[in-house]
């Protein structure tokens, strides 16, 4: 994905400053790159953006603190993503969008989504995610 990214770059559209180091050593999860499908599914989400993009997923195991990025995207797997959204809240400008591959983020109101079945895609504003969950009570925030 990066590679097909590094594309958007030289159309002006993105300036791609880092990959996110997002594997969590412990696990030792092994490096699989999204399909082109996948790729051009999140791509399309992105499209009209501007700034920094960080893709968790593609990394050394380091994590880093996200708050200078304004497009993430994961496709990592269902049991972070949870944890992986309260750290999003805590550190993502008001107007970041989060793009996330085949697991969506639990209780967070999609924007829009694109691709179905293990394709699917999911868009999320995070000025939008933030107010619902300050009028939904008990969940995760
Ligand atoms: C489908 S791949 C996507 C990789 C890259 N972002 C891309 O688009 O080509 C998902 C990657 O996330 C990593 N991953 C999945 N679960 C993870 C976890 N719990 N912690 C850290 N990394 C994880 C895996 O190593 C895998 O390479």
């Amino acid at each position: 994905m990066v590679f097909m990214l590094a594309n958007l770059l030289e159309k002006g559209n993105f300036i791609l400053t880092a990959s996110v180091y997002f594997h969590l050593r412990r696990f030792q999860v092994p490096y699989l790159p999204s399909s082109k499908d996948q790729t051009l599914n999140i791509m399309k989400l992105l499209e009209g953006r501007t700034g920094r993009l960080a893709d968790l997923g593609s990394g050394d195991g380091r994590v880093t603190n996200l708050s200078t990025y304004n497009n993430v995207t994961a496709f990592l797997a269902p049991g972070v993503m949870e944890v992986l959204g309260e750290k999003l809240l805590k550190e993502l400008p008001d107007d970041a969008r989060v793009i996330a591959c085949r697991f969506p983020f639990p209780n967070w109101p999609q924007q829009s989504s694109v691709g179905s079945g293990l394709d699917q895609t999911f868009a999320y504003d995070i000025s939008s995610v933030r107010s619902h969950l300050r009028k939904v009570p008990n969940t995760v925030s």
